[in-house]
């Protein structure tokens, strides 16, 4: 072989070995680039807690993408129907999604969701609508986000306890006793049942003599507690002390049923809330209602978002430090007069 031919081949086999190398290089590039594909499914459209914690799940997802994992977050509800919301699941299992993160309608009916998420093999983070513990124990890939509905209880009674020890006059009758409504959440909820009972027994611990008017379900809603609480003015009159609610909604509810009776707010009873949602912060700090206790939406959202990543990326759980390896448990904290504007201004 001349010289010349050997040159020419030498040439040719170098230039093949760098046009491999370069696709090589482009595949890899190509490999490296994941996409994370989150569904959430809420409860209903209608809430506005979850409502507010879904918008920081979103943002808190979108902050996590890098260079190398793109997060596409996709959120729909189910009309407040369980087998709406087992549909909306399996089409989003269907669709690719990686991890699933679901407000249950029926916090005691997550079966379909958990045979198909794990026939799929897609981890599901419950939050805020518990499942009962055999339901999570079901498969190692089930999480659930939420809080200890117990702690906002006796931390709304508590709110409420110092306030009528520090403004007797809340005792308008002067009969010794506190008379009551309670707003009530959601027949079967975690949160309501519990609320209502640690509530009213902490204000009792902390020596209020109370005399109960009323129990009223609103389904957490802000109209709802409207309508019944406008019903329990025209029954009631103004011997309505202090209502106490199971979420700020309903509590807003009951002030925007004092607004349209008329009555001068020196006849309005003291209204307390739970979540600390932006209405009722500022409610709080107009005076209009007299506390609230904080759900941390931004701490159960990058609770979540953390979970979905750690979990696809298939890094190890335990600095989430969950307990029984499943669930996070989220604080609450108590809203006053003299703590709302530290609440009041943008959180991270
Ligand atoms: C919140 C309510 C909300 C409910 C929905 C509760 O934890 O306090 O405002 O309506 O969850 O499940
Ligand atoms: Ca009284």
């Amino acid at each position: 072989m001349n010289r010349l031919i050997l040159k020419k081949i030498t040439a040719f086999v170098l230039i093949w070995g760098m046009m491999v190398s370069l696709a090589g290089c482009g595949s890899r590039k190509h490999k490296s680039y994941t996409t994370l594909r989150v569904g959430v499914i809420t409860y209903t459209q209608n809430d506005a807690f979850i409502n507010a914690l879904t918008d920081c799940l979103k943002t808190e997802l979108k902050s996590m993408e890098t260079a190398h994992m793109k997060i596409i977050v996709s959120i729909r509800s189910a009309d407040d129907d369980q087998e709406d919301q087992d549909e909306v699941a399996a089409e989003m299992i269907d669709a690719g999604c990686d991890i699933l993160c679901v407000n249950l309608v029926d916090r005691t009916a997550p079966s379909k969701i958990i045979r198909n998420a794990r026939d799929n093999d897609i981890p599901v983070i419950f939050f805020n609508r518990e499942p009962v513990m055999d339901d999570l124990m079901q498969w190692d890939k089930l999480y659930y986000v939420g809080c200890d509905a117990k702690q906002s209880g006796e931390m709304q009674g508590e709110i409420a306890a110092d306030y009528i020890n520090e403004h007797p006059e809340v005792d308008r009758n002067r009969d010794g006793k506190i008379q009551y409504i309670l707003l009530e959440g959601e027949a079967g909820h975690q949160d309501a049942i519990s609320r209502t009972d640690s509530s009213v027994k902490t204000l009792i611990s902390k020596d209020i003599t109370l005399e109960k008017l009323s129990y009223q379900f609103a389904d957490w809603n802000r109209g709802q507690a409207e309508n019944r609480m406008t019903q329990l003015i025209s029954q009631y009159g103004n011997s309505i002390e202090m209502v106490i609610s199971n979420n700020d909604e309903m509590a807003l509810g009951a002030v925007e049923a004092y607004k349209k009776a008329g009555y001068p707010e020196e006849e309005w009873p003291v209204i307390f809330g739970i979540d600390g949602l932006k209405d009722a912060l500022e409610a709080v700090e107009a005076g209009t209602m007299q506390g609230t206790v904080y759900n941390d939406k931004e701490d159960q959202a990058r609770e979540m978002a953390k979970l979905a990543v750690d979990i696809f990326k298939e890094t190890d759980i335990e600095s989430h430090d969950l307990s029984l390896g499943r669930y996070y448990v989220s604080p609450y904290q108590k809203v006053d007069e003299s703590s709302v504007e530290k609440f009041l201004k943008p959180r991270q």
